[in-house]
C-alpha cells in the first residue's frame, strides 16, 4: 500500500504529515535534502512522542539536525541516526521510499512498517 501527499517541499524544508497504513494514522517527518525526500516515522526513538513541540518544527538551531523538542535528541536529517541526546546511536524508523514529483509525494509499502514501532501522542 503506498500513501499519497500532495505535498511540495523546498529544499531543507521538514514537514509533518500523517498518512494511513489501511490500519493506523501514522505521523511522519518528510524532509528534502539535496533534492532527495526522506521519511521517518514521528517517534522519537527515547520515549515514543512526536519530535516536534509545533507543527513543522523539526529543526535545531543550526537549521542542520532534526530535533526532538522532548528531551533534545538531534538526528541527522539524512539517516534518521541519533547524533547526540539520550537515545544516542538509535535512529528514526524510516518509512519506504518515497517517490516525488513538482506537487505530490508517494511513500511507497507503507503497511511494512514494524508494528513495534514506538508511537505516543
Ligand atoms: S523523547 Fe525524544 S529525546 Fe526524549
Amino acid at each position: 500500500m503506498d500513501a499519497t501527499l500532495d505535498t511540495e517541499l523546498a529544499d531543507g524544508a521538514a514537514v509533518g504529515r500523517e498518512i494511513s497504513d489501511g490500519t493506523r494514522t501514522l505521523p511522519v517527518i518528510l524532509v528534502r535534502e539535496g533534492g532527495q525526500v526522506r521519511a521517518y516515522l514521528n517517534s522519537c526513538p527515547h520515549a515514543g512522542v512526536r519530535l516536534d513541540w509545533r507543527p513543522d518544527d523539526f529543526r535545531d538551531y543550526t537549521g542542520h539536525y532534526l530535533l526532538c523538542a522532548m528531551h533534545g535528541a538531534l538526528f541527522e536529517p539524512s539517516t534518521g541516526h541519533c547524533l547526540a541526546g539520550p537515545c544516542r546511536g538509535a535512529r528514526l524508523v524510516a518509512l519506504g521510499s518515497v517517490a516525488d514529483s513538482a506537487t505530490e509525494l508517494v511513500i511507497r509499502d507503507v503497511e511494512k512498517l514494524p508494528s513495534s514501532a514506538l508511537f505516543r501522542r
